[in-house]
């Protein structure tokens, strides 16, 4: 693998955080945008992100590794002022560019991190696919579309997969690379490699599953919690205590849900409750007489209430 210039398509949260996160590594990076009005809305996602690096990096104490940013540097051969003069360099050299043939021309890797819509995608595939050099690799970000929903319309069907990454990716900085039937090994290898040299902790996921890893067990976590709740079986702060308490984990349920957001729960909530097959054969045997409707309700409660988690200052909890 000798990738350089990287092209990542949609400067949204996650794109524009790849695009950061790539650029701060090294790579040659191009955001492509589809409306001159787009760049007006990635420039300052950008702008905001320069912040946020250079705060993490001044915040970085080699005596706390609990809190070390794994995607900034090792903690034993951390330099700050040289991790300070690469967001400076990333942040001039990120290219923002609308014309998609301009945007593409030999690209080592596109990564496709637009927004979850299915049709939308497709249609992205369909015009890229012409365009693309031949050596040109494809992935997707996407969170709960699979690759195989896709893999027919790039063109390239053994040289796409997912790279799927975690909100925050300089501090939360997993990988998950998850192959389709079609994709070809040598290209799955390279995409566990790039994430590495992006400061990625890549995990394999070696056949398509909605939710790839961290959400084929958490979400049925969250459920689970919810559901002790909504059928009024006990409160938020035992059900947390139970799980702390009983397992060493930092955080219950509800602190987890608090801190992603209340609004996040519920899009979950209902995503899950549309297409169960998210969930494992066997999961979704014992999920299906999950009480969603009161989940929804409980959440609708709160939300209409303001109380949208730790953003907020109050959620399940209140926070100062
Ligand atoms: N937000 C997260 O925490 C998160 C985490 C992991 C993966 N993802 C995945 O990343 C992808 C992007 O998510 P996001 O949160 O950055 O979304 P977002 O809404 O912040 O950004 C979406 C971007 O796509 C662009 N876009 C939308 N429709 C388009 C089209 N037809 N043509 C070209 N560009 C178009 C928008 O202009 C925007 O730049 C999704 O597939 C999502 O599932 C999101």
């Amino acid at each position: 693998m000798n990738y350089k210039k990287i092209v990542v398509a949609g400067g949204g949260v996650l794109g524009s955080q790849i695009a950061f996160q790539s650029a701060y590594c090294g790579y040659d990076v191009t955001i492509w945008l589809r409306s001159e009005d787009s760049k007006t809305r990635t420039q300052p996602k950008l702008d905001e992100l320069k912040k946020n690096y250079i705060e993490t990096i001044e915040s970085m104490e080699p005596n706390d590794e609990e809190n070390w940013a794994r995607g900034i540097a090792d903690i034993d051969s951390f330099n700050k002022e040289e991790c300070l003069s690469k967001v400076d360099i990333a942040y001039n050299s990120i290219k923002l560019v609308v014309n998609l043939e301009e945007a593409m021309k030999d690209a080592d890797l596109v990564i496709e991190s637009m927004a979850e819509i299915k049709d939308e995608k497709i249609k992205f595939y369909q015009k890229l696919a012409p365009i693309l050099d031949e050596k040109t690799v494809l992935v997707t970000n996407s969170s709960t579309l699979l690759p195989s929903m896709f893999a027919k319309y790039t063109g390239r069907p053994e040289k796409y997969l997912s790279l799927h990454f975690a909100n925050t990716i300089w501090k939360k900085n997993t990988a998950e690379v998850m192959a389709h039937n079609g994709t070809d090994k040598k290209y799955f290898d390279e995409i566990m490699h790039f994430a590495t040299s992006i400061r990625m902790l890549p995990l394999p996921v070696m056949k398509e599953k909605s939710g790839y890893l961290l959400n084929s067990m958490l979400v049925p976590f969250l459920l689970s919690a919810m559901d002790l709740l909504t059928n009024e079986v006990s409160d938020p702060e035992s059900i947390d205590i139970a799980w702390t308490r009983g397992t060493g984990a930092p955080k219950g349920p509800f602190q987890i849900i608090d801190t992603v957001g209340l609004v996040t729960a519920k899009n979950i909530v209902e995503q899950y409750q549309k297409v169960p097959g998210l969930m494992s054969p066997l999961l979704k045997k014992m999920l299906l007489p999950y009480n969603y409707k009161g989940m929804l309700t409980m959440l609708n409660k709160y939300i209409d209430d303001g109380k949208l988690g730790k953003s907020t200052g109050e959620g399940f909890y209140k926070y100062k």
